[in-house]
């Protein structure tokens, strides 16, 4: 069972029920605004979770009920979560890495690591009493929300940008969201704020500024990436842990996981959180020493756009702190390079802003911060096949072999690819 108590404030402690509180804490509102999120009794979970107890569970999230919210057991599934962790071996030799492994998120149903959250965030919903779900957003949480709402049976409402035309927004119409656009991303979230405090919606992004992250139940959903690495590598856990990062939602819910597993006594120590960022706001705030995550100029938001906010979290910049880890900004120009590699290399094509996660550990390698036999986790966070164009952009044009000559095409493959056919 569940051993939830309540929540708690990220940055100050302050507690509270198991309520449904989505705007942070009002203590720390004014200084520095923080999420709150979800207190279990580890001492009770303890006497249940075990790695003898997890060998006879069922694989997905749910084989970690003692730490998830109570009615995780009756929640909407579409079987996210055990998701592979691929050793990259010849990706990895040419950042000259030994143990470069990629937890692929890429591989959850709605095709990126949003379902966690979702799966998490829609298992309170109905406890609350939700008369559906609201979500600001571009991408992948969006969808998320869509496919999660649907499988619940609650209505789903996303707002989104004018304009915005992907695969992504497709998939949110697809599974039956109300997508409707604004100009601006202060009018999303001024109406998603007057749907929640209104018309009793349930949150599950962010939705006002200063952001405090997403909706603290699901956010803890991402804690299930750190057991999985953690039981996929027999409790020997990493050394670095590298997520793109925009809100900093999962990079802290993966830190938070760590934390819980070295608690309850299964793992030895705990990794190094590090945010691959687009803005730079984390390696300021860090730099800084303050709070207060300054909001920074709106990256171009080009191709990872899913990432191109300008104000991360107080949450995010606790898991940097609390784990000495650190934060590098990835550039526009360097994401479809990476990411035609990372593909021709190891088969995996990962979504642009994933590719952001790579470009941070080739910048702290060359650093010499990340020794050659380090052990590396980075998170793929979500799948190429949402926003295809921009790779389909960069790639030759497909040469054509006429009446099926065969000898006109070993000249192909010479020609356009280099490759020689051995006779
Ligand atoms: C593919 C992808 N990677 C990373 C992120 C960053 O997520 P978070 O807000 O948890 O930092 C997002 C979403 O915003 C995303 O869609
Ligand atoms: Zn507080």
């Amino acid at each position: 069972m569940s051993h939830l108590t309540g929540l708690a404030c990220i940055r100050c402690g302050a507690s509270f029920g198991i309520e449904p509180r989505f705007d942070g804490c009002p203590e720390c509102r004014r200084e520095a605004p923080s999420n709150l999120t979800p207190r279990y009794d580890l001492d009770a979970a303890a006497r249940e979770l075990s790695v003898e107890s997890l060998r006879n569970r069922p694989t997905g999230m749910r084989r970690y009920r003692e730490l998830l919210p109570p009615d995780i057991q009756d929640a909407a599934t579409l079987g996210e979560g055990d998701t592979p962790l691929l050793h990259c071996e010849r990706y990895g030799r040419r950042l000259g890495l030994e143990r470069l492994f990629l937890k692929d998120e890429s591989q959850n149903p709605s095709g990126s690591f949003k379902d966690r959250l979702a799966f998490t965030a829609l298992a309170m919903a109905k406890r609350f009493g939700a008369r559906a779900v609201g979500v600001s957003s571009t991408g992948n949480a969006g969808a998320a929300a869509a496919a999660y709402a649907a499988r619940a049976g609650l209505p789903c409402i996303v707002l989104t940008v004018q304009g915005a035309a992907s695969a992504i927004v497709t998939q949110m119409q697809a599974c039956g969201a109300m997508v409707v656009a604004t100009r601006t991303k202060a009018d999303r979230w001024r109406l998603l704020q007057t749907g929640v405090a209104q018309w009793e919606w349930y949150p599950t992004s962010p939705y006002f500024g200063p952001p405090v992250g997403s909706n603290p139940y699901g956010v803890d959903g991402y804690k299930t990436l750190a057991y999985e690495v953690c039981e996929q590598m027999e409790w020997e856990p990493p050394d670095w842990c590298v997520l793109p990062v925009a809100y900093g939602d999962a990079l802290f819910g993966m830190w938070k996981g760590f934390e819980e597993l070295a608690a309850l006594g299964l793992i030895p120590r705990k990794p190094r959180m590090v945010a691959a960022e687009m803005a730079g706001c984390l390696g300021a705030a860090l730099a800084s020493g303050e709070d207060a995550v300054p909001e920074m100029a709106a990256p171009a938001p080009f191709l990872a756009g899913s990432i191109s906010v300008n104000q991360s979290t107080y949450q995010a910049l606790h898991a940097l702190r609390a784990s000495d880890g650190a934060a590098r900004v990835a550039r526009n120009d360097e994401l479809l390079g990476l990411q035609r590699d990372l593909a021709a290399a190891e088969g995996i094509y990962a979504e642009p802003s994933s590719l952001a996660a790579l470009a941070a550990v080739r910048r702290l390698c060359e650093e010499g911060r990340i020794g050659r036999s380090d052990t590396v986790v980075v998170v793929n966070t979500a799948t190429g096949l949402k926003d295809t164009a921009a790779t389909a952009g960069a790639a030759p044009e497909i040469p054509t072999v006429d009446d099926g000559d065969a000898a006109r095409f070993l000249e192909i493959l010479k020609n356009a690819h280099g490759y020689r056919v051995e006779a």
